[in-house]
């Protein structure tokens, strides 16, 4: 199936359920990732900043780890974006003339293309290959072309796994492994419980960034699909869940309303203030990290927390 077919596919399943959904992959269109940008250099979106301030404060305990005595390494960043987390890592060990190659790997071929030029610009010396793949097929290119000796040390930063279900983090992770060997590494973000508030107000940011980057989607159905959403007849609506950690992103119907979509040929009808739901935006606790790595048969080398415990980078070898 195509890129168009499968959003048009998937739009339909997710809009006829009864509990309607559209899929968070979804939101990272031209637009979108220029928005999430924008969320990135909110004061109240803490994530970015404490993810920073951890590899910072940590680059050379981590390269020790990395190298495991004398080894090369390929590290590999899933979901790159502009990297702006990782450059801290990049700077440290180009200063001190650490052999390693940079793999950054994202589906976004302008994000990619400005971050090689970056690269290019900052890092003269850097080996690298940017890769504009998704994460298995960028996986199973490196499975072929690995140097002898070298080891993976795989990046999943930026609390990108948090949009995951339990069982979806865990099958990613089993998945991951059959494209590593004994000894590699993967370090992963995850956004950390905390009190309620600021995780709320995270996403139910002042100046409505986090608004515009859900109601985005509706846009993306309007011109790709052909949709007549009006997109101010919903409004964005964030809670969190202190039980369960997970913070849910949806968008209310403000009225009772009908949506077609042109590509589907089909009508939805959405009652007033019925949700779709967008994300899920997972904040875990340190036992769900170590039970996720120890069921998905990684053992916990270190986490790695800021200052505040707001936020860990957890390192897993397998
Ligand atoms: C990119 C998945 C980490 O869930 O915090 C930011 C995306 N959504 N604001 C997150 C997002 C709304 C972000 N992740």
């Amino acid at each position: 199936m195509n890129m168009e077919d499968k959003f048009a596919e998937d739009i339909r399943k997710g809009l006829s359920a009864s509990q309607k959904s559209i899929p968070y992959q979804y939101f990272y269109n031209e637009r979108g990732s220029w928005l999430f940008q924008q969320i990135m250099q909110l004061p109240e979106y803490y994530l970015p900043g404490c993810e920073r301030s951890i590899l910072e404060s940590n680059e050379a305990a981590l390269l020790d780890f990395f190298q495991a005595g004398n080894q090369e390494f390929n590290l590999i960043d899933l979901g790159a974006g502009d990297a702006s987390k990782t450059k801290t890592l990049l700077a440290a060990y180009e200063q001190r003339d650490v052999p390693f190659t940079y793999t950054p790997v994202d589906l976004s071929t302008s994000i990619l293309s400005a971050l090689s030029e970056s690269l290019n610009a900052a890092y003269p010396n850097l080996n690298f290959e940017a890769l504009n793949k998704d994460y298995w097929e960028a996986m199973e290119y490196l499975q072929h072309k690995t140097i002898k000796g070298q080891r993976k040390v795989v990046l999943f930063l930026g609390a990108n796994i948090g949009n995951f279900t339990q069982e979806e983090s865990r099958a990613f992770l089993q998945q991951l492994k059959s494209y590593l060997a004994p000894g590699d590494l993967i370090m992963i973000g995850f956004d950390l419980r905390k009190r309620p508030e600021i995780i709320y107000k995270a996403y139910l940011d002042s100046k409505g960034i986090t608004a515009a980057f859900n109601l985005n989607l509706l846009h993306r159905i309007n011109q790709e699909l052909g949709g007549n959403f009006k997109p101010n007849y919903f409004r964005f609506y964030p809670y969190y869940n202190p039980l369960t950690g997970a913070l849910m992103s949806n968008l209310v119907s403000l009225k009772k309303q009908s949506v077609r979509i042109e590509a589907l040929d089909m009508d939805f009808q959405f009652e007033q203030w019925e949700a779709i739901h967008t994300e899920i935006s997972k904040k875990h606790t340190l036992a769900e990290i170590e039970t996720l790595a120890k069921d998905a048969g990684y053992k916990v080398k270190e986490h790695f927390l800021d200052a505040k415990n707001y936020f860990v980078d957890s390192l897993f070898e397998l």
